[in-house]
């Protein structure tokens, strides 16, 4: 249920109808009176194949029902964009339109994204307002800063269809089969500086870990993405911790899987670094510099010894990028690093490995068996990951195969 109040960003809430139409999602509108002023229930009638309902419907034959009716139905209630007014509306509970009556007839999430001016939103009785939403366990996604349609910069802007996307799948996907169950996700290159301008790294570009992170994420549980990167969309809802070393990983990684239920380690972690980082740049006039290196730590045989006196996480999973002998080097990481799987992956195919959208990979389990995967985006490897992951754990596999 997609609810639109009078603003101008009211444009780019059917361009949010039509993402979510195009994902699946069965979209009723319900327009104010005010965001009919900017944009007609037709636009949206056309994105969405469905209903696009004004308070004209409020007052027609099927009054007394229509809004018991669509508050009971929907699954989510999305008012996109919210207006100060709107919010104000919401937070007293007031029921004098239909998207007000629809709002207080439904039992579903809230998610609101709010969209006014700077001043508007700042103003006490604004934030009053959210704050009693919030209270409620409604969800905000937005404001964003930035140039407003007034001529001021703030927070006021509503947040783009993507983000609001984002969310909205994440409120969705909260009841499945790993809700409750804490997953961490490592991704990307490690960076180990040489000086302060430079650092030795790796060909990951983080986006198979991404994908394991939002494959996890659909599946219902907290995601905890300890990265390098940072030219990839945030997955809606995951915990970021940003690293760039080793070191850092190793630390961030041992922390957060004392409490959690999985790991995942997708990044590509250097094994070596600079002995010693130089403090200032290093000039070309010295001459050409000998690099000294030293050992990283390995983060899964030390995750592995942790996980032998605390019993988590309950599973561990580890990716082998390989060009030669890849089944025999992954056979032995599983063995050597204590896995319950590992995703081997040959990085020698050029549809396959560092920084295309597709993988070719063999799942290997501690208990002798393997699943041969053919070719396959990014997203589906997660997602067979994350089937794995459930199998192991002794979770029902199922999984909706629209998200
Ligand atoms: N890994 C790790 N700590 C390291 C190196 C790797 O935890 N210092 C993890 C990776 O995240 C991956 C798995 O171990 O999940 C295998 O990584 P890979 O680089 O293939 O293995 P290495 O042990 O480094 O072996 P080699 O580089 O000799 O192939």
């Amino acid at each position: 249920m997609l609810g639109v109040s009078g603003s101008i960003a009211a444009y780019k809430a059917a361009d949010l109808a039509s993402k979510l139409a195009q994902a699946g999602a069965q979209v009723d509108t319900i327009l104010t009176r005010a965001a009919t002023q900017f944009i007609t229930p037709l636009t949206f009638q056309s994105v969405t194949g469905r209903r696009a309902y004004t308070d004209d419907d409020l007052w027609g034959s099927e009054a007394h029902v229509l809004h018991i009716g669509l508050g009971h139905a929907a699954d989510l209630l999305v008012v996109a964009p919210a207006t100060a007014h709107t919010l104000a509306k919401l937070a007293q509970g007031l029921g004098d339109d239909l998207l007000g009556v629809t709002a207080l007839a439904a039992t579903c999430p809230v998610l609101v994204a709010p969209a006014m001016d700077a001043g508007m939103y700042a103003h006490p009785a604004t934030q009053a307002n959210v704050a009693a939403l919030r209270g409620r366990g409604v969800t905000f996604v937005g404001p964003e800063a930035g140039h407003l349609a007034s001529g001021l910069v703030g927070p006021g802007r509503l947040s783009e269809p993507a983000t609001i996307l984002g969310q909205i799948r994440y409120l969705l996907t909260r009841g499945g089969p790993l809700a409750g169950r804490t997953v961490v996700v490592t991704a990307g290159g490690t960076r180990e500086p040489v000086d302060p301008v430079r650092y030795l790294t790796n060909r990951s570009s983080g986006k198979q870990g991404y994908a394991v992170a939002q494959a996890a994420l659909d599946a219902g549980a907290e995601v905890i993405l300890i990265s390098t990167v940072d030219g990839l969309p945030l997955p809606a809802g995951a915990q970021h911790q940003p690293v760039e070393t080793a070191q850092q990983m190793a630390d961030a990684v041992l922390a957060a899987a004392a409490a959690a239920d999985v790991l995942v380690m997708a990044a590509a972690v250097a094994d070596f670094r600079p002995a010693q980082a130089a403090d200032h740049k290093i000039k070309k006039e010295s001459g050409v510099p000998t690099l000294e290196l030293a050992a990283n730590p390995d983060i899964l045989l030390a995750v592995a010894d942790q996980r032998r006196a605390l019993g988590r996480p309950k599973v561990v999973v580890g990716f082998a990028a390989e060009t030669d002998d890849l089944l025999k080097n992954a056979q032995s990481k599983l063995e050597r690093k204590g896995l319950s799987f590992i995703v081997a992956n040959d990085v020698s195919a050029a549809d396959a490995g560092f920084a295309v959208d597709t993988n070719r990979v063999v799942l290997l389990g501690v208990d002798g068996w393997s699943e041969t995967l053919p070719l396959m985006s990014k997203a589906d490897v997660a997602e067979k990951v994350i089937e794995r992951v459930l199998r192991v754990l002794g979770e029902p596999a199922h999984m909706d195969a629209d998200r």
